[in-house]
């Protein structure tokens, strides 16, 4: 099926959408992204998305060229034009086309894209049932990785070599500990403590991953915001990661060694459903 697609200001079919080759976002990663999730038609945490995509814009100085009604509106419109009822939506803004310059230029419109996949069985997702495995890898990305830019091929390398070692992910290593997954939080569990890295340049603040921390805590359960080594993960009795594409998602192997039971854990499948049962009654 052909998609509608929206390119700076116009819905269009997919093959029809163009953007310049002098787009910065093609010449110099110098864009930002946003991806949410729908589900039952509606969208996932849309005001958590919109909010990290403005303070992405902000560090990079770009400009937003829409309002967070705008931008809520054209999720709605491609939600109904392509009929998704579980899927994602695609955010990409970059600071536009112009000539090839290593300044950031003046005056030049952003080019916003957006588009969707269909995705039936992201809530329902058999991975969920069996758990992910992953290796570790050592983090060589650039040091601002809060910003949530277009720059993704050290993650799609890591994708690669997980799946080179039959893994479906990989957990990246700074300085001996774990900052996330490629494109993902990562989390272990050991007792009733979940255990995340704290937020700063190093990791995304995933969306996701505020929502599913207050939830724990909500539910009484302990969380402590602080660096873990892969050795800490081998010997936890839980692992997982959250994203806007996973939810919540049980990690049963790191490295070639089962973690806990080797299956999913408790914790990892109890928030993910009070995840997914909270989110779909706030759904917009
Ligand atoms: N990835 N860390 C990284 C490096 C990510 O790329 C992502 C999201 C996350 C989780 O953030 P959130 O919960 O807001 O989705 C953490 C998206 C899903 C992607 O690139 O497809």
């Amino acid at each position: 099926m052909t998609r509608t697609v929206y390119v700076n200001g116009t819905y269009l079919p997919e093959h029809e959408a163009t953007v310049s080759i002098f787009d910065r976002g093609f010449l110099f990663a110098d864009g930002v992204y946003e991806v949410t999730s729908v589900l039952d038609g509606k969208l996932i945490d849309f005001a958590g998305h919109a909010k990290r995509l403005q303070r992405s814009l902000d560090e990079l100085e770009m400009a937003n060229p829409t309002t967070e009604d705008e931008l809520l509106a054209i999720h709605r419109e491609l939600v109904r034009a392509n009929t998704i009822t579980e899927g994602l939506i695609y955010l990409q803004i970059t600071r536009g086309a112009a000539d090839r310059d290593f300044a950031y230029p003046e005056g030049v419109t952003p080019t916003i894209v957006l588009f969707t996949q269909a995705k039936t069985g992201l809530a329902d997702n058999p991975m969920a049932k069996v758990g992910m495995k992953v290796i570790s890898i050592e983090d060589q990305r650039w040091g601002r990785r809060d910003i949530k830019t277009v720059q993704l091929l050290y993650p799609s390398m890591g994708k690669m070599a997980a799946k080179a070692a039959g893994a479906h992910d990989a957990w990246m290593v700074e300085d001996g500990v774990v900052t996330e997954g490629t494109s993902n939080n990562a989390y272990i569990v050991k007792g009733n403590t979940i255990i995340t890295r704290q937020l700063g340049h190093e990791i995304l603040s995933g969306i996701t991953r505020a929502a599913v921390l207050r939830m724990a805590r909500e539910a009484q359960m302990k969380v402590d915001e602080r660096p873990f080594t892969i050795d800490e993960a081998k010997a936890a009795d839980e692992a997982f990661v959250t994203s806007a594409s996973t939810f919540v998602m049980p990690v049963v192997e790191i490295d070639g060694v089962a973690i806990g039971t080797g299956a999913p854990g408790a914790v990892a499948t109890r928030l993910r459903e009070i995840y997914l049962d909270e989110m779909r009654k706030a759904a917009i």
